[in-house]
């Protein structure tokens, strides 16, 4: 059984799809707990779910990396073979990367190498592209270019908004973290 921790910093939605997919016995991975860098909205999902969290703001530190090391500590406290960034929106310093890759990935709303940054899916929309879609990665030292684990496109409406367009993605990545989380658990037992 692999045990994930799951880093969020906003509403927590494709957190909530991966406890949803571990509620049932037959998912090979569980959440073992929830962390964010402020008090985010999302988790309240993990308390439904009677996932225990915890809270590391950097606001409280000195420095990135002084941060980093508590916000390691209290993640590796679970013991996680692996951890998730869903909607995780700091960069993480080199000293918590080089203690968790390649067991730690993330998401990312947009075709990466095409869009990095925290504006993905405006800069899609500005730059005019007519698809975009979803990637997941293994982190890395760099934004958003990590190798990619999966990734999957969308066709952008015209008209459409920032806020449906994101949505639409948004939906794509919860199913595409669900079937990477599981992926890895299949690959990891016949190990
Ligand atoms: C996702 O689009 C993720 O890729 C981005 O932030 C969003 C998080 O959404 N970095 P949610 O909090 O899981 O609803």
């Amino acid at each position: 059984m692999l045990s994930v921790v799951v880093l969020i910093s906003g509403s927590g939605s494709n957190l909530r799809a991966l406890l949803e997919a571990a509620d049932n016995p037959l998912f090979p991975a569980r959440i073992v707990a929830v962390g964010s860098d402020v008090p985010a909205e999302g988790l309240a999902h993990a308390d439904q779910f009677g996932v225990p969290t915890f809270v590391v703001n950097p606001k409280a530190f000195d420095t990135r990396e002084a941060w980093a090391e508590v916000l390691l500590s209290n993640v590796q406290h679970f013991e996680p073979d692996l951890v998730v960034l869903a909607g995780f929106m700091r960069i993480l310093p080199a000293n918590f990367v080089n203690a968790l890759t390649p067991n730690l990935i993330n998401m990312h709303p947009s075709l990466l190498p095409e869009f990095p940054g925290a504006h993905a899916v405006r800069d899609a929309l500005a730059a005019g592209a007519t698809k975009t879609g979803a990637t997941i990665h293994v982190v890395d030292e760099g934004v958003d270019t990590g190798p990619q684990l999966a990734q999957r496109e969308l066709e952008i409406l015209p008209g459409e908004t920032e806020a449906e367009l994101h949505e639409r993605i948004k939906q794509i990545e919860r199913e595409l973290i669900v079937q990477t989380v599981r992926a890895i658990a299949d690959l990891k037992s016949n190990n």
